[in-house]
């Protein structure tokens, strides 16, 4: 949530941080802002709505520095306007800061500062950090942030300034992520890679608690106990077109459309051919720890809990191992049991949403065994997790997830092959099986991809109703939650997923003429029984959208509309059936004129609880 960009170089600032805010308006798009430096005083424009707004402004107001930070914002303290919008200032206008995260106990410190007479300009948290830095600046703005920090509690990542020191950039995270970018006679500050790929690949990850000073030639870093430190340097391996829509209207269908090539880049080298075995590199669970898992946490939120909610099925099935799922915000409050015998496995896209960081730490305090599913690499969960399995989607920019789920998925199919494989759960020949199968299903992919034109002319049907009901069963009863939650989120239709056998104790009473549904209805163990589902809908009056496999002939007669899907083995159908429903929603969206990659309300990455 929120965005932050800062720069220090020889270019035009202003250029590089509007560039770079525009690769993380995902992140927020309630109001921008940018400061720089400009003939020894501070230079500010900011502007309600999304980022081409400030750009309008910029260009009737033109600003000029070779040092600046920018922020886009998605409001948590104080309505979206140009007075709460970043940078915010301190009193004398010459220090500027841009903020990520919250400050938990800014009211008692304003109240504080005020009774020292500084004045506030706006309803943020952010504003104090602006005059504390005012109060303790001394003419060095390392020292006075470092001071600052210590009063502040909560999360931050934040960028400051001062036009009395043109020469360095203070930088500080806390529980919000900040990565360095390094370049030649210049560096770059961001909340997240994407906005510095096309700049630079080397970067720097600070870790929780650092404070860094940066300048054109160097960067100083120091931890929590005021070490001076070093972080080590990475590379990148993202490359900037990969976060460009690349001649695609939207984000989210260039995404959908990527999923052939990133399903196989998650099990890219993970699968040895000769021995038909599951080689996880950064998962360093040995046999005998494996052994001794008594039992499977999954902790994660939104579209990542729903991939934690399939692979449930996978685990108890697979390898035995009682699982269980847990949303992370109602996990991290509620005295889970863990132990150094349960297995705790985090899955975020992102790597820095709040409520899983938090449970990823309250879970290693319990002594559990720790990976994470992630696809940002050196995200916070990514670094803090004993074990990383990397789903290697490239950057997801559209705020609705789809490549990212689908490569959590297949992570988490090789996870579970690889501990049933080491638990001998499985034989050798069913693992050879999977392996054939799951290297099948780019293929099967790309054949679903196909399928855009026929479920657009059936979104078509369905672009002004007002409600929809998603069922499924067993391994695919959360892609109906998944495909209720794309359809609620970017085309602000009210939509549920249920269990198809749930109907009946109670969601049926919903049921009629004006409540569609859509059935996941391929080839199963419990196809017959979603058969029965789908004949008691339909004889309520409602309209059925089937997603069944080609060549079924029954199902014509029992549903108003069908997507033919190609057919695989059953425990990999979730990752076929989902595309089907990112589509539709995509097409709804689309039709009804929502902002597809930037709903209202929502921020891709939610590093605030
Ligand atoms: C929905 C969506 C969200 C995220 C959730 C968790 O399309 O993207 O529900 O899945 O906010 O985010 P990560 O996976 O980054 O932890």
């Amino acid at each position: 949530m929120c965005g932050i960009v800062g720069y220090i170089g020889k270019k035009n600032a202003v250029d590089v941080i509007y560039n770079g805010l525009q690769k993380l308006e995902y992140r927020g798009y309630d109001s921008a802002g940018i400061a720089v430096i400009e003939n020894g005083k501070i230079e500010r424009r900011r502007s309600v709505g999304k980022l081409v707004n400030l750009q309008k402004n910029i260009k009737s107001n033109k600003i000029f520095g070779n040092i600046g930070i920018g922020h886009t914002r998605w409001a948590t303290h104080g309505k979206p306007s140009e007075e709460n919008a970043h940078p915010h200032t301190d009193c004398s206008g010459k220090i500027v800061v841009v903020h990520n995260g919250i400050i938990e106990n800014y009211v008692s410190l304003k109240k504080q500062l005020q009774k020292e007479k500084h004045k506030f300009a706006s309803e943020t948290d952010t504003e104090v950090v602006a005059h504390l830095i005012e109060k303790y600046y001394k003419g060095d703005l390392l020292a006075a942030v470092k001071s600052a920090l210590k009063n502040i509690e909560g999360a931050y990542a934040l960028c400051a300034i001062s036009c009395e020191d043109s020469s360095r950039v203070v930088v500080a995270r806390k529980d919000a992520p900040l990565v360095i970018g390094l370049g030649k006679e210049e560096n770059f500050i961001a909340s997240d890679v994407s906005a510095l790929l096309q700049y630079t690949k080397d970067v720097i990850f600070l870790e929780n608690g650092d404070v860094a000073e940066i300048k054109e030639n160097s960067i100083k870093i120091f931890d929590t106990k005021n070490k001076k430190v070093t972080r080590a340097q990475q590379k990148i391996l993202w490359n900037a077109i990969q976060a460009e829509k690349c001649g695609y209207k939207h984000f989210m269908l260039k995404e959908i459309n990527e999923q052939t090539q990133t399903t196989q880049d998650t099990f890219r080298g993970r699968i040895s051919d000769e021995e038909n075995k599951i080689i996880l590199q950064s998962v360093k669970l040995t046999k005998e720890e494996i052994s001794n898992i008594s039992r499977i946490c999954i902790v994660a939120c939104g579209t990542s809990y729903h991939a934690g909610l399939t692979a449930k099925f996978l685990f108890e099935k697979l390898t035995g191992i009682p699982t269980e799922v847990n949303i992370a915000s109602e996990f991290r409050y509620a005295n889970p049991v863990i132990d150094n015998k349960v297995l705790t496995i985090f899955i975020s896209q992102s790597g820095e949403t709040a409520d899983t960081l938090a449970a990823l730490r309250l879970a290693k305090e319990k002594k559990s065994k720790t990976v994470a599913i992630c696809n940002v690499v050196g995200s916070s969960v990514s670094r803090e997790a004993d074990n990383v399995l990397y789903t290697h989607c490239g950057p997801e920019i559209g705020v609705a997830s789809t490549k990212a789920f689908t490569g959590q998925l297949t992570a988490l199919y090789l996870l579970v092959m690889f501990i049933a494989s080491k638990k001998q759960t499985i034989s050798k020949k069913q693992l050879a099986k999977f392996i054939v199968n799951l290297r099948d299903v780019p293929k099967k992919i790309s054949e679903t991809l196909k399928l855009s034109t026929k479920i657009k002319e059936i979104a078509k049907m369905f672009q002004n109703t007002k409600q929809f009901i998603y069922l499924a069963r067993n391994i695919n009863y959360p892609i109906a939650l998944e495909g209720a939650l794309k359809l609620k989120e970017i085309s602000y239709i009210y939509a549920e997923g249920y269990p198809a056998g749930e109907m009946k104790h109670g969601p049926i009473a919903l049921i009629d003429e004006t409540m569609p549904v859509m059935v996941i209805a391929t080839k199963s163990k419990v196809y017959d029984k979603i058969l029965s589902n789908i004949e008691e809908a339909k004889a309520r009056g409602a309209k059925i959208i089937a997603i069944a496999n080609k060549g079924n002939k029954d199902i014509v007669k029992k549903s108003d509309y069908q997507i033919f899907v190609p057919e695989v083995d059953e425990i990999l159908s979730p990752l076929i059936n989902v595309i089907p429903l990112q589509f539709f929603a995509y097409f709804v969206s689309v039709m009804k004129g929502c902002d597809v990659d930037q709903p209202r309300n929502l921020a891709k990455s939610v590093t605030v609880e």
